[in-house]
């Protein structure tokens, strides 16, 4: 149900009738429960260019709204501010069509849309970090939500697997006796290894300058190494989106050196366009509002990172013809992805009318604030991270004792990876986050269990009542009514999130649906035999909206749910 939508009408052709033109109406939820379900507070600032008193256009205004069946009651609140009360015979309307939809009555897209994901994006040389694990999360999420209001999504996994360190690596792979799996069992220490190998080892040193020529003129004996290495390091990749529950597979993999080929090409289209300048041999482009130069080849004719990702856009919009392509990677390249953008539009390589995002996130700090690191300072490997989830999961649970002995394993699986995945998708991708154990698998809280919780306690009511919930609904009091509205609320925040980019705003609401139902469920008993039969089948109703909804927003955010915990 989209409210805001069908408010934003109301209101703006009242504004219409009463004379007063306005570019976009923007009705909101109601900050407290006094000032209504919703309030459009865009009078105040409409008043002072008419050089009129607020409260009397919003008299006005208000006077201008038809009879209609989705407003109870509007009030004038302070300087001018409309507060609005939703109708409870319509509320209970749309309960009933929320009900009896799979979808909960969210729509998909009028004009569904071509949208590329860049997410995960690992580099094959080194072990995934938690930038990455990052990326994944988020990414992961933003695809599912695009693809659930109907968008046409195309995952990209834009792996690094090109460069010079190549060179070293293969010439350090041919060394080893035993086969690519064995000797890259851990990348990071096969990197030091080989690094190490080359500063001292001068004929080593020549062998990888050699071999990065050869991998780039296409030689096979090396090619046949650089694919072994990019194989095992995937499969590190894959054990990671499998414990994570990620939809990337190897058909979502565009490798930086898939592009290879059109690195000369694109650069010879930007000279054609005039938008090259030369600085020291380098070819580069500068980009206003940025003090580096966008460099896309270098003096001795090698390209870069910045270059690949110039065919890539170019890709995605011409032959993808995507008409939003989505960057998930981490803030620290906001200016590279600025200046791409930027130079893209220049070049006429993107119209004008193809969405570019950067969404950017925020670095994982440890509790004391410092970047995420092990405590020798290395970085965390990912895989061992999320194997700790599972085991603080899996001693959590048989704790508590609640669940049957040889089902442990797979509750602590749902539950520890839910935790990690949801307190990424809980806070705002934009700021640093701050990992810790204890909070992310707590009961209280703006936590996954939380919600799990809340969905296996409502399913343990709909176990003790026999008979059938239908969608019979009678709104009681004012909790009913909120949670009704707030249960109807869904789709506008969807929506909401996909616009922004922003998975934390369906986990806030699924927070707050859940505490207000946890309220609701506290003050008006259900099974209780002196309920009134009409009060409880609606209330059973409620519940079962309130469990679809939760069950639903964590599917979009990959999270499973319990029907016991
Ligand atoms: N491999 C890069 C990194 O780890 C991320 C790539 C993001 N995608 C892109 N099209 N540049 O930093």
């Amino acid at each position: 149900m989209k409210i805001k939508k069908q408010l934003n009408k109301i209101i703006s052709d009242a504004l219409d009738k009463s004379g007063i033109s306005v570019e976009r109406v923007s009705v909101n939820e109601a900050s407290k429960a006094e000032f209504g379900d919703y309030q459009y507070n865009g009078i105040m600032p409409l008043a002072k260019p008419l050089r009129r008193n607020p409260r009397e256009i919003a008299m006005e205004v208000v006077a201008n709204i038809p009879e209609n069946s989705m407003i109870e009651k509007v009030e004038i609140a302070g300087p001018g501010f409309i507060n609005i009360w939703l109708n409870t015979a319509w509320l209970e309307s749309m309960l009933t069509i929320a009900m009896q939809d799979k979808r909960l009555s969210v729509s998909t897209r009028e004009n569904p849309i071509k949208t590329v994901v860049d997410y995960s994006s690992p580099n094959m040389a080194k072990q995934m970090h938690v930038g990455h694990l990052r990326s994944t999360i988020i990414g992961d999420t933003l695809a599912k939500l695009f693809e659930f209001l109907g968008d046409e999504v195309i995952r990209q996994n834009h792996i690094g697997d090109w460069g010079t360190q190549f060179g070293m690596l293969i010439a350090y792979l041919e060394l080893s006796d035993t086969d690519a799996d064995m000797s890259l069992g851990d990348l990071e220490e096969f990197y030091k290894n080989a690094k190490a190998k080359f500063d001292e080892d001068s004929k080593f040193a020549d062998r990888a300058r050699e071999y990065v020529v050869k991998l780039q003129s296409g030689d096979e004996h090396c090619l046949s190494l650089w694919e072994q290495f990019i194989d095992v390091s995937l499969k590190h990749c894959e054990d990671i989106y499998s414990k994570l529950g990620i939809s990337l597979d190897r058909e979502s993999i565009r490798a930086e050196s898939s592009y290879n080929d059109q690195l000369p090409k694109i650069v010879n289209e930007l000279i054609e366009k005039n938008l090259l300048v030369d600085s020291d041999g380098a070819k580069c482009i500068f980009v206003d509002g940025n003090e580096v130069p966008f460099i896309v080849q270098k003096s001795d004719g090698g390209f870069l990172y910045a270059t690949t990702d110039l065919a890539a856009i170019k890709f995605r919009a011409e032959d993808l013809q995507a008409q939003r392509i989505s960057y998930v990677v981490d803030a620290r390249q906001a200016g590279h992805f600025s200046q791409l953008f930027q130079i893209a539009r220049d070049a006429k390589i993107v119209n004008d009318f193809t969405i570019l995002e950067h969404v950017s996130f925020g670095m994982m700090l440890d509790k004391s604030g410092k970047p995420f690191k092990t405590r020798d300072g290395g970085t965390v490997k990912l895989i061992d991270l999320l194997d700790e989830a599972v085991t603080r999961a899996n001693s959590m649970i048989e704790q508590r004792g609640t669940q049957e002995k040889d089902d442990i394993d797979r509750v602590a699986q749902i539950v520890g990876i839910g935790a990690v995945k949801y307190a990424e998708l809980s806070i705002n991708r934009e700021s640093n986050y701050v990992f810790d154990w204890n909070k992310m698998l707590s009961m209280d809280g703006n936590t996954s269990l939380y919600l799990q919780y809340a969905y296996a306690r409502i399913n343990s009511i709909f176990a003790k009542y026999d008979g059938e919930i239908k969608p019979e609904f009678k709104l009681g009091d004012d909790l009913e009514k909120r949670l009704a509205v707030m249960i109807l609320r869904f789709e506008d925040v969807l929506y909401g999130a996909a616009k922004e980019s922003m998975p934390h705003y369906i986990s806030t609401y699924l927070y707050d649906l859940t505490t207000l139902f946890m309220k609701f469920y506290e003050q008006n008993p259900i099974l209780k035999s002196d309920v009134a039969k009409d009060i409880q089948k609606s209330r059973l109703a409620l519940s079962s909206l309130v469990s679809s909804t939760i069950k639903q927003g964590l599917d979009i955010l990959g999270i499973e749910v319990l029907d016991k915990l």
